[in-house]
């Protein structure tokens, strides 16, 4: 029997043919390939611009950078998400500040956030975590309260939300700036590692273009704190075509979300994954709750299966935060989680075949076999 992964990035005809002119014609660094991949992201999202970069880590770095965030300065994080979202504030020369997300839907907790501003709180970096948009009542906090909102939408792409106007945004498009990964698992790739950095804000969108190569002005002059965080050629080739699939793909994303509500419904040892009113969930990943994630782990593997349990250790209590002053706080939400979810393949490019393989797995999943 084949095995399932939890990932399979497509790989077409059409990607490889635009990887390979692009290389053929030599043009392999900050040229017109990277500046289409950036329009067309922009366009996509709702950005005013957006710039491909090195990866998600990077664009969380540089976001932190262009606002200015550095000593004395704190930034909220949830503490249930990737380990990258919380280390760039420390990597940028600030403090994080842990926040507990919410039961439901799994990001930040809007109360829990206001509560912990303080005089200091520069930022908010929010994770749409699994592909779930953060909840809309977070832009509306930090606009009132003169906070940047920083989005960390790497495992979102394609997601969409209704706002408290009424209006709907997609990802990219939730906050001042948006940072997003192309890692191969993620909804979009790049044929390698990638990024993008988007903005919403007129006065960000210099300092967006620039930072991925060392602040630098048209003159070459280095107006702004940068680095080379460029994309190569290739990749933003091969970007752009992905991009022109996503949302077929999104949308086979939550179809296939939608098979596994109604089949695990009734199963009487796991919860399914809720969404957000107003939200369109990008299923990043499709994480089922139980109370023995190790088991339902092990007895998906007997079957081929590959299932992942994320987060294991939330982000502040990690060995890299042990000097933090939270490090021994439990955040119970985040303790719940950690000890709880797993997820299961959701992957556009899931065979119909194999949907039932996973949904018969799960459904024979019983605690008493093991
Ligand atoms: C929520 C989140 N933020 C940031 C990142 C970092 O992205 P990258 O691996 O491209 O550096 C990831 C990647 O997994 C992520 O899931």
């Amino acid at each position: 029997m084949d095995r399932i992964p939890t990932a399979r990035p497509s790989w077409t005809d059409e990607m490889r043919a635009a990887a390979v002119s692009t290389l053929d014609s030599r043009y392999w660094v900050k040229g017109p390939k990277g500046r289409e991949f950036g329009k067309k992201f922009a366009e996509h999202c709702g950005a005013l611009v957006a710039t491909p970069c090195q990866n998600g880590s990077s664009s969380l770095w540089a976001a932190l950078r262009i606002l200015g965030v550095g000593k004395g300065d704190e930034v909220i994080v949830p503490s249930y998400t990737f380990i990258s979202s919380a280390t760039a504030i420390p990597l940028a020369g600030a403090e994080a500040v842990f926040v507990d997300v919410e039961p439901d839907y799994w990001c930040l907790d809007v109360d829990a956030v206001e509560a912990a501003i303080t005089e200091k709180t520069k930022a908010v970096i929010g994770v749409h975590i699994y592909g779930q948009p953060y909840d809309p009542r977070l832009l509306k906090l930090c606009r009132e309260r003169g906070i940047y909102l920083i989005e960390d939408a790497a495992q979102a792409h394609g997601a969409s939300q209704v706002m408290m106007d009424g209006s709907e945004l997609v990802a990219g498009s939730m906050g001042d700036l948006g940072c997003f990964s192309f890692f191969p698992s993620k909804n979009m790739a790049v044929g390698g590692e990638g990024g993008m950095l988007t903005t919403t804000v007129d006065e960000l969108t210099d300092a967006v273009s620039l930072v991925v190569n060392h602040g630098r002005s048209p003159s070459l002059e280095s107006m702004q704190l940068g680095s080379n965080l460029r994309m190569s050629e290739v990749s933003a080739a091969i970007g752009t075509v992905q991009l022109s699939h996503l949302d077929s793909w999104v949308r086979r994303r939550r179809e296939i979300a939608d098979i596994y509500h109604q089949a695990f419904a009734d199963h009487p040892l796991l919860d399914t994954p809720k969404v957000r009113p107003g939200a369109k969930h990008a299923w990043h990943q499709y994480c089922l709750a139980t109370e023995n994630p190790d088991e339902l782990v092990a007895h998906l593997d007997h079957h081929c299966i590959d299932a992942r349990r994320y987060y294991v250790t939330p982000c502040h209590q990690q060995n890299v935060f042990a000097k933090h002053p939270q490090h021994g706080q439990v955040l119970p939400v985040t303790a719940t989680l950690s000890s709880s979810l797993v997820a299961i393949p959701v992957m556009h490019e899931l065979k119909d075949d194999e949907i039932e393989r996973i949904i018969a797995a799960v459904m024979s999943f019983s605690v008493l076999q093991h």
